[in-house]
């Protein structure tokens, strides 16, 4: 039998992470020995808390708030997460502490689940926002092979190294700029904060969006932000956060435990009646 695992969120706070509970469910429904903890690490105290995370017992670790810059260059970073500039996954290698950013593969997994095939014409999309949520999804549009990526923000400066970072497919704009960048487009994704509860409102007019567009919004906190509500009411398919953020944690738990899980509706409903409960 192989010998018992661990893994854990590494955070500064961690306690409010989602990520126990969605581990500890895939743990349980795979049967497998091992179990998913939470260590709240300063800043001060992560690296060396890190470099040492065999000593400690685990086989591998997500990273949250505020350690995910350090995290990158404290292991061996795969494209994703150097391209992104943050690891939110790390995993022992032979010895070797590696890292991933699966915030990608959670955007981009949960837009393939609402949307099968919608990069096959997504020429356009627009993207809100340009902190780290952004940074992962405009990642993943250029990887499936997205025309032009649009990305909207207060500050337009940090738009504009976008471009620097992902390339000259990358278009800064301002927010005056939305009306006309979403006139015809096939994806919005908010990756600000939004809309998010306790934060100012996002109110778009989604009436310019192409027909058959799928809205996405990378805020769970509601679960159906007003951007996914409204485009429900017009028959726009839609992806919100907490399937982005079940999606993100496939690979981690991969890598640590050897079996790929998946992404159910009963570990949704699960993850929603949590948050429902701490709303
Ligand atoms: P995260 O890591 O979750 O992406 P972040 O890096 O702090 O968080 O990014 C937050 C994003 O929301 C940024 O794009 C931010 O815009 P600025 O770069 O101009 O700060 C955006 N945002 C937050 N509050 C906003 C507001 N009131 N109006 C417009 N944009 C806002």
């Amino acid at each position: 039998m192989s010998p018992r695992r661990l893994a854990c969120v590494i955070g500064w706070p961690a306690k409010q992470s989602r990520s126990p509970k969605l581990h500890g469910y895939w743990i349980k429904r795979y049967g497998i020995d091992g179990d998913y903890r939470v260590e709240e690490r300063s800043p001060e105290d992560f690296p060396a808390f890190v470099r040492d995370l065999a000593r400690h017992g685990y086989v591998g670790a997500n990273v949250t708030m505020p350690h995910k810059d350090v995290a990158l260059t404290l292991s061996e970073p795969d494209a994703r997460a150097r391209t992104v500039g943050a690891a939110n996954t790390l995993w022992l290698d032979q010895g070797r502490l590696r890292s991933t950013n699966t915030d990608v593969e959670g955007f981009l997994g949960a837009l393939d689940a609402a949307a099968p095939g919608w990069h096959d014409h997504a020429e356009r999309a627009v993207v809100l926002g340009a902190g780290g949520a952004a940074r992962a999804v405009v990642y993943g549009l250029i990887e499936r092979g997205v025309g032009t990526v649009h990305v909207v923000n207060r500050t337009v400066a940090k738009a504009a190294a976008f471009r620097e970072r992902f390339g000259a497919r990358v278009e800064p704009a301002r927010w005056d700029d939305l009306p006309r960048l979403l006139e015809g487009a096939r994806l919005l994704a908010n990756a600000t904060s939004l809309g998010m509860t306790g934060q100012p409102a996002l109110s778009v007019d989604l009436g310019r969006l192409a027909a058959d567009a799928v809205v996405a919004d990378a805020v769970y906190i509601p679960l159906k932000t007003d951007l996914l509500a409204a485009a429900e009411r017009r028959g726009l398919k839609t992806s919100n956060g907490l399937d982005m953020l079940l999606h993100q944690a496939v690979g981690g738990f991969e890598r640590w435990f050897g079996v790929r899980p998946e992404v159910t509706r009963e570990l949704f409903d699960l993850l929603a009646a949590d948050l429902a409960a701490k709303a």
